[in-house]
Parts: C-alpha cells; structure tokens; sequence
C-alpha cells in the first residue's frame, strides 16, 4: 500500500515541546518507528510535515494525483478549525485517520472537537507515537476489507 503520514504545526518541536504531554521523542525517532513498521509490512510511503495549512493542503491534494492508498494525519492544532483541511480530505476521498500524541478528549475544551475527524475513517488520541502504528493498522485492515 501507498501510505503518507502527515503531520501539522508544531510537530516539528517534538522532542522539546510540552515533553509531559508530548513525550521525549522527536518527530525524526518517531518517524523511524513508523519506517521500520511499514518496510516490514511492504509498504510505499511518505513523511510530510508543515506549520503551514495551506502547504498540508496541498499535500493532500498530491496524494489524490499520486494515488496514495491511505493517510495517516495529525493536524495538530488544525484538528480543531481547519474547515479547509476537512474539505480537501473529503475531496480527495482517501481513506485516513486522524491520530493525537495526546488524549484530546481528556484535556482543554477546545481540544474536544475535531473539525476534521468527520472527513477521517476514524481518530485514534492517547497512545503517544504508537497511534500512528495504530493508525497505518486501521488503514490495512479497512483497505483489505475493500477488496472483501
Ligand atoms: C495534538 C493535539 C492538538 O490539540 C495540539 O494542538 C497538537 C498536538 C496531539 O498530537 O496530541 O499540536 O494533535
């Protein structure tokens, strides 16, 4: 499968951001964990991370010309307004997850609603980095039930 993890504002800080809500990894040892994941299980992919909403817009749009399978995407604090980043997902109409370092439920109101995740197959929030694993996990089981 074609699979590209994006990642929005702010995900570059990891490592040194919030450590207590955010972890101690940086966003280059996560990204080798997911690597490692999905060179074991075959997969074609791609790392993409911007602190600009029009630049992960654009990203999203590319993956409908190169026909990705699947996305993972954390939009950070875009989750939370970006009308636009739920429209091109809709508009590509690429199966993706949305996925949060932290539990997004169990912190600031604002954090409570995602705009975006009625655009995603679903959310995963509060498993720090392994719910990108989780996430690349659902899109194989969701795309293999495609093909039932
Ligand atoms: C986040 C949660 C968002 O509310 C926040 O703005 C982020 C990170 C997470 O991964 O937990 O930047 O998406």
């Amino acid at each position: 499968m074609k699979i590209w993890i994006i990642n929005g504002p702010n995900l570059n800080l990891l490592g040194t951001r919030e450590p207590d809500v955010y972890g101690t990894e940086t966003l280059d040892d996560i990204n080798r964990r997911i690597q490692d994941y999905l060179i074991k299980n075959g997969h074609i992919y791609e790392f993409f991370q911007s602190n600009s909403e029009g630049m992960l817009i654009d990203k999203i749009q590319d993956a409908y010309e190169e026909n990705v399978s699947g996305i993972v995407i954390n939009p950070a604090a875009y989750t939370h307004y970006s009308y636009a980043i739920h429209d091109a997902i809709k508009a590509v109409s690429i199966p993706t997850v949305e996925v949060h370092l932290s539990a997004i439920h169990s912190r600031e109101a604002f954090r409570k609603e995602s705009v975006i995740a009625p655009a995603c197959a679903g959310q995963i929030s509060g498993f720090g980095s392994t719910g990108y694993v989780l996430g690349i996990q659902a899109l194989e089981t969701l795309l293999s039930e495609e093909h039932l």
